[in-house]
């Protein structure tokens, strides 16, 4: 297991920003794992550091999983994958494109690991992690005991699960397993991925025209972090009620709304901040993206305060003009903690 003390997290996390972490080690075997959740003080956990933004430096153990292995563990119409914690989501989604697995085509290009995508139940285009979700392996911080944890367990939610909550900083996901499909259901539904489809004249698409079309949706409107840091949509889009939805669109009758669970409305948090005319706007070197405004990004240079300053100030004007709290998508990672 590397060790890295004073760690630089720019180049750990997809915001680039600049802050230090006192000791990092890098995590690429199971057993260094158990030993390390018992003999290291209130670790971290790091995948991808594409959901983080972290807040002055931070004087604490971070775990850096970087375990790796995509194996078949029941094969047949709809076999079982078993992908471990370290492996980058979008290169599993590419394995299982290769294998003509689906399930995952919509999910292309999501950054991030395998470890981290239950925690908040990775969704796009449609489809949720929780769809293809099976179970998972975990090591339990303090005694590196060993547990599975089952679909129901993991009490999935939009962003959402039971790592986010009861079980917060408890565990360590070490391996996801997903089912898959080889007689294709394809969700073509969602936003603009039927449009790209007849663009291109596909009538009958298969799923790897279903990934390249997400690719191509997501490269148009979201920044790549190697360019530009960011983490993706750092707000999640706020779910109110009906009545509430009702009050707010008399006064504003553009205001999109979209299905969620009986009674509640999911309105575009993107489709508020714009409004409320922070799109492409810049305070000092952190940013609102100019062609997607629920994403923040680092315009080089900010430190992670800089961008959680200008967050504020989005949540107070949507407050002012909607009534609605924002509240944050992305992990913060405060040195007070
Ligand atoms: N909109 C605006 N202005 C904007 C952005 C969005 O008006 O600047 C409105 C439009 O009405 C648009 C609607 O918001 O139709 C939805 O926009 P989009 O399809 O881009 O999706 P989103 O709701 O902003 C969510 C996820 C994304 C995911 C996309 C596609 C959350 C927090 N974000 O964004 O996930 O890729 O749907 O499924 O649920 C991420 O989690 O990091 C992420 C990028």
């Amino acid at each position: 297991m590397e060790l890295i003390n004073n760690a630089p997290l720019k180049a750990f996390t997809t915001f680039g920003v600049e802050a230090t972490c006192d000791h990092l080690y890098r995590v690429e075997d199971y057993d260094e794992l158990k030993l390390a959740v018992q003999y290291l003080e209130r670790p971290l956990i790091l995948g991808g550091g594409s959901n983080i933004l972290p807040i002055g430096d931070i004087h604490r153990n971070i775990l850096r999983m970087e375990m790796k292995g995509i194996y078949i563990l029941e094969d047949g119409d709809q076999p079982i994958i078993g992908v471990a914690a370290g492996e980058v989501w979008h290169d599993f989604v590419m394995w299982a494109l290769q294998h003509d697995l689906g399930g995952v085509e919509n999910l292309s290009l999501i950054p991030g690991t395998m470890g981290a995508a239950p925690m908040q139940n990775i969704g796009a285009y449609g489809v949720e992690l929780e769809s293809v979700f099976h179970s998972l392996q975990a090591v339990e911080i303090g005694t590196g005991n060993v547990r599975v944890f089952f679909k129901e367990e993991c009490r999935f939610g939009y962003r959402d699960s039971i790592f986010k909550k009861e079980v917060k900083d408890r565990y360590v996901i070490t391996g996801v397993n997903v089912r898959l499909t080889r007689d294709h259901q394809l969700n073509t539904t969602y936003g603009a991925i039927q449009d790209v489809l007849n663009v291109k004249g596909i009538s009958h698409p298969t799923i790897h025209d279903v990934s390249e079309a997400v690719i191509a949706i997501r490269q148009s409107k979201l920044p790549d972090p190697k360019m530009i840091g960011n983490a993706g949509s750092f707000f999640k889009n706020p779910v109110i009620t009906a009545d509430q939805y009702t009050l707010i669109k008399s006064a504003h009758p553009e205001l999109p709304g979209y299905p969620a669970e009986e009674g509640f409305v999911k309105v575009p948090a993107g489709w508020l901040i714009e409004q409320a005319g922070w799109k492409g706007k810049r305070k000092g070197n952190a940013g609102c993206y100019e062609k997607q405004a629920l994403v923040l990004v680092n315009h080089g240079g900010a430190r992670g305060e800089e961008i959680w300053s200008l967050a504020l100030d989005i949540i107070s004007s949507v407050k002012e003009k909607f009534h609605i709290e924002l509240s944050p998508e992305v992990n913060l990672w405060n040195g007070e903690l």
